[in-house]
């Protein structure tokens, strides 16, 4: 049997498949590159704006085409399967099986299921941590893995459905993840990118590692070479972790500081816990510790009650901070979440007109970042060849910037010394040393 994975959203559920791909492989199944060569087609679904659920119902309509055809087997799993539950088969008749985030380790019993003919769904178990236990083995000659450590979010920020799709949040055991990020070394890992929606409440009440030990633990493990982690929260990044960046040599620095609004108006409406002078000042204390780090966010305009002034303070953080990059997207109302009851919504135009106005501002200090590395020499861990160019080699500097340059494919999985030669909007061109 063949399969094929679709992935929308974020890194979890890209590592969701994974896990799926993992075990669809380890029961003799093969993967292919497109849907119309597979027999079982999985869509792993995102559900965070209205945008990537449109995405999701425009491809079901074409994979419909392939079931009439072929008699493909199609399972949704992820954070829309989740949301919609029982109603997803109710809309989507055609499909075989179904489940959220929380029951993704029973892929294969819903496929032995839709093989005889009936429709499997698990949606029972939002809390479930199974799939926290689901260690995938990284793909031939990947030199990076993620590493799931948490799973869930309690923030309840209140535009998001995120804590009502993947449930509340529960941490693994420290011991497992070292066992299996050794697994990884041993494996020829080189990086690994530890994942939660928010590592900085790894292990809160627990009697176990907190974050900052378990990534000293991590630093110490042979073999790995780089550590990176998403996503932290400004309201939980403590003191400890800050110190780390300049303490723990493997920690690369940079990191992926969401501050989503730069109007204390508008944080507070969307109940995020912090304040913009509290989030400056720990912008002040990490780039005090590592006076290099590189640091990108996630920001939304146009949420409820955003006025021209709030929005004036939010372009007032990104030029006062100068963000290495910023994912920015036009808020997106979410059913049953707090935002959605609220007054005062931003027309879709202003808000659109908006995110061009902050992506393009975004886009010359992100530039000028890059433009301001040229001459210098990094090191940079070796990717694999270059997408744009099959003579060129594709790496990361440690504070993730993606750079291209001539070399031999001996190189791949290694770090080697580049001097930067030009800097793009969105990567660097350099020369190996
Ligand atoms: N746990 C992470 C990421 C959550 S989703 C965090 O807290 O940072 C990724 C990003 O999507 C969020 O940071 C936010 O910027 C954006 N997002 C979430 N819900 C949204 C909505 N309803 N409309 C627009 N953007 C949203
Ligand atoms: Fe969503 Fe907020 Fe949780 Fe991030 S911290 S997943 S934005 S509720
Ligand atoms: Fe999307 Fe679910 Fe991730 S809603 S952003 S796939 S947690």
């Amino acid at each position: 049997m063949r399969f094929y994975i679709e992935t929308f959203g974020c890194q979890m559920n890209e590592h969701d498949s994974e896990k799926m791909s993992h075990l669809l492989r380890i029961n003799g199944f093969t993967p292919v590159q497109e849907a119309r060569d597979a027999d079982i087609v999985i869509v792993n679904t995102c559900s965070v704006r209205e945008k990537a659920e449109q995405k999701f119902y425009s491809l079901i309509g074409r994979l419909k085409k392939l079931k009439d055809k072929k008699g493909t087997i199609i399972g949704v799993t992820g954070c829309i399967a989740q949301q919609e539950k029982e109603m997803l088969k109710e809309r989507l008749p055609f499909i075989d099986f179904a489940m959220g985030p929380s029951g993704i380790h029973t892929v294969m019993d819903a496929i032995t299921r839709s093989r005889e003919g009936s429709f499997f769904y698990d949606f029972s178990d939002n809390g479930c941590v199974a799939p926290l236990f689901l260690s995938p083995e990284p793909a031939q000659d990947s030199i990076k893995a993620y590493v799931t450590i948490m799973k869930g979010c309690n923030n309840f920020c209140s535009y998001c459905i995120v804590p009502y799709v993947r449930g509340r949040e529960a941490s693994r055991d420290s011991h497992d993840i070292l066992e299996e990020i050794k697994g990884l070394a041993e494996k020829g890992i080189k990086e690994v990118i530890l994942l939660g929606q928010n590592v900085n409440s790894y292990n809160k009440g627990k009697n176990d590692l907190s974050f900052p030990a378990l990534l000293e633990k991590i630093n110490s493990v042979d073999g790995i070479e780089r550590i990176r982690f998403v996503t932290s929260h400004p309201k939980d990044l403590s003191h400890e972790l800050i110190e780390c960046f300049g303490r723990l040599d493997k920690l690369c620095e940079q990191i992926h500081l969401p501050f989503q609004s730069g109007s204390d108006k508008i944080l507070k409406l969307m109940n995020r816990g912090y304040s913009i002078s509290e989030y400056v000042e720990k912008i002040d204390k990490l780039r005090r510790v590592q006076s290099d780090i590189a640091i990108t966010a996630d920001c939304i305009v146009g949420f409820p009650g955003e006025d021209e002034e709030a929005f004036r303070d939010t372009i007032e953080l990104v030029k006062k901070v100068e963000f290495d990059g910023i994912f920015s997207f036009a808020y997106s109302k979410r059913k049953n979440t707090k935002a959605a009851t609220l007054d005062n919504e931003v027309p879709r135009d202003v808000a659109l007109k908006r995110l061009g106005y902050l992506q393009a501002i975004q886009k010359g200090i992100t530039l000028k970042k890059n433009q301001a590395t040229e001459g210098r020499v990094f090191d940079v861990l070796v990717e694999g060849r270059s997408k744009n160019s099959q003579d060129e080699l594709t790496g990361r500097t440690r504070h993730n910037r993606i750079v291209n340059f001539k070399g031999d494919t001996d190189m791949i999985g290694r770090i080697v010394q580049v001097k930067v030669i030009k800097g793009y909007a969105n990567s660097l061109k350099g020369e190996v040393l």
